[in-house]
């Protein structure tokens, strides 16, 4: 049996799940995983292939084309798709709007989330998605459901992602969070809902730090 420890974190699109994933990984020199970076890049794929989503055949045959790799920077997401960066491209628009659908594939999930498990067998992780602690990880010791404002997501988002996207408005950036909080949450495959031992943390009116403070309080017992 490994004595490893995992922390999951979900919750609501752009609530700041991964800052505080990786600030935590960072602080607990933990290893911080992205999943929602590798349904993006699957997402990437299927755009740049034109696979449609409804032919199981093309999905199976797509999954057995697609490599992820991780690699790890200073807690940043580097993400490779058959060997190619792709980190920027993923957070473009093309692909937000995509993913709900792709992440919504039985085959898809299945595939990703053995990968998941594999990556937090043997050790200490963060990992943040919407399903991490119901479907990949059930047994994590520590569980966090994370949830803010939807307008206070919007305008985070919208701040985050301006400089790059300088044509985009915030109602187009509250449309698509709208979209996908419904998406993830009504899909059949592994919906995002709270594990039963997840602890709520919503984090409308709290600054990275506090936030931070408050996970630190839930993992530190533990080591
Ligand atoms: O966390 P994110 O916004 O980058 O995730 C992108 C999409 O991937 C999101 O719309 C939901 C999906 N996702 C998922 O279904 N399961 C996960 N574990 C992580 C993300």
């Amino acid at each position: 049996m490994s004595n490893n420890i995992v922390v999951a974190i979900d919750g609501y699109s752009s609530c700041g799940k991964s800052t505080l994933a990786k600030a935590l990984a960072k602080k607990l020199q933990f290893i911080y995983v992205d999943s929602g970076a590798m349904y993006r890049a699957v997402a990437l794929y299927f755009l740049r292939n034109d696979i449609n989503s409804q032919d199981a055949e093309q999905v199976e045959e797509a999954l057995k084309n697609i490599h992820l790799n991780f690699h790890s920077r200073d807690y940043e997401t580097h993400i490779t798709l058959n060997g190619e960066e792709v980190s920027d491209e993923i957070r473009l628009m093309p692909v937000s709007d995509k993913v709900s659908e792709v992440s919504a594939i039985k085959a898809v999930r299945r595939e990703m989330v053995k990968q998941q498990q594999r990556m937090g067998k043997s050790k200490n992780i963060v990992m943040d998605g919407r399903d991490i602690g119901t479907t990949v990880f059930p047994n994590a010791p520590v569980k966090l459901f994370m949830t803010a404002d939807p307008k206070v997501r919007a305008e985070r988002r919208y701040k985050e992602i301006h400089d790059k996207n300088p044509d985009i408005t915030l109602e187009d950036i509250f449309e698509n969070i709208a979209h996908r909080d419904y998406a993830d949450t009504t899909r059949t495959e592994s919906p995002l809902v709270r594990a039963a031992d997840a602890i709520i943390l919503d984090n409308t009116n709290l600054t990275p730090e506090q936030q931070l403070e408050f996970a630190l309080g839930k993992v530190e017992p533990l080591l």
